[in-house]
């Protein structure tokens, strides 16, 4: 089953074919980031309007690096939910007019669900039940994937995001949007211990985080030091911090993993590809004897290959959308 899919909910927009859940076909992306990164954060208003001019274009590119014609197309999945709700529009309306014009199935996909699917893509052996970490720029979560429509959220933050505090702290520190990457690069070879950066926990949920005094706590740092006209070492300070957000993940994924039992935990989103997490994570699992799947750079960040593989799950799940189906800004990964 060759499924043509998109994403839009927030500044990438993306097209792919993806045959069976597990193959991709093609994957076009074009990114609006070097917009926002003028004005240090998504511009909802602009990501829309670049959806607008890229999408009909990355629909074609997608068919052609596919060598496929449109009548090979059997269904079209589309993220719908969560994301920034002018964003999301944009790919649901395409999606909605290619699904009709080609007269196949729509297939309505929640963008974390997308996520973890990057790992089926990335490892074929990969199948339910396993534990994922979902780590993005608007989400952080503990999730128990017990089937591959089934999922429920064992923990998360409480506030701000893992890469919602990457991307803060590397504006102050003048590194760009989206600062996780550069952050990553800052933090190689500096010394994880030279600032003791606060790990949160929230009485009574132990797998639960909170990301927002780490993220006062480290911008207090860069603000006291520039008032005092001291000079910070930024790889001591990028590396005490990529410490302390994965100390918050970490060891609560390891916890969940114990309570489940599962044996078997995969990786998911952006933040993903931080390799102070990726690194403490392979340890963990080794010390544990659990196995570890951790999707490749290529798929960490959004793209419209995972759509396509999630789709092909809810296709054979029985989940298809209407004409009047919406995007929606915020929805539970077991609602989606
Ligand atoms: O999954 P994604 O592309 O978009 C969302 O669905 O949110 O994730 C983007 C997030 C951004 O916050 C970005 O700074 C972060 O992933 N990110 C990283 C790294 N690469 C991207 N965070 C930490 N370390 C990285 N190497």
């Amino acid at each position: 089953m060759n499924i043509l899919a998109f994403e839009s909910s927030c500044d990438e927009t993306a097209a792919a074919v993806v045959r069976d859940g597990r193959t991709i076909l093609s994957s076009a992306i074009a990114s609006s980031a070097d917009m926002h990164a003028i004005y240090g954060g998504v511009v909802p208003e602009i990501a829309s309007r670049k959806h607008v001019e890229a999408i009909s274009g990355l629909a074609d590119e997608a068919l052609r690096q596919a060598d496929l014609s449109k009548k090979d197309i059997d269904a079209v999945a589309v993220t719908y939910a969560p994301g920034l709700i002018g964003a999301l529009l944009v790919g649901v309306s395409f999606a909605k007019s290619a699904a009709f014009g080609l007269g196949v199935p729509l297939i309505p996909v929640h963008h974390v669900r997308g996520h973890i699917a990057a790992n089926y893509l990335a490892h074929p052996d990969l199948e339910p039940p396993f534990l994922c970490l979902c780590v993005s720029g608007g989400t952080t979560a503990i999730v128990d994937v017990s089937d591959y429509t089934r999922f429920t959220v064992l923990g998360g933050t409480r506030d701000d995001a893992a890469g919602e505090c990457f991307d803060k702290t590397a504006r102050v520190l003048g590194l760009g949007y989206p600062g996780g990457g550069p952050m990553d690069r800052m933090a190689q070879g500096g010394d994880d211990r030279a600032f003791s950066f606060p790990r949160a926990h929230v009485e009574g949920h132990p797998l639960d985080m909170s990301f927002s005094g780490l993220k006062t706590a480290v911008l207090n740092t860069i603000h006291n030091a520039s008032q005092k006209g001291e000079e910070l070492d930024l790889h001591d300070l990028a590396a005490s911090f990529a410490a302390a957000v994965s100390d918050s993940l970490v060891p609560r994924v390891m916890e969940a993993n114990a309570m489940t039992g599962h044996g078997k935990i995969a990786v998911a989103g952006g933040v993903a590809a931080n390799s102070r997490i990726r690194a403490d994570l392979e340890r963990a699992c080794a010390q544990a004897g659990a196995r570890l799947w951790l999707p490749p750079l290529s798929l960490c960040g959004d793209n419209a290959a995972m759509i396509g593989s999630q789709g092909y799950y809810e296709y054979l799940a029985g989940r298809t959308a209407g004409w009047d189906l919406n995007a929606r800004a915020s929805l539970d990964i077991s609602k989606g």
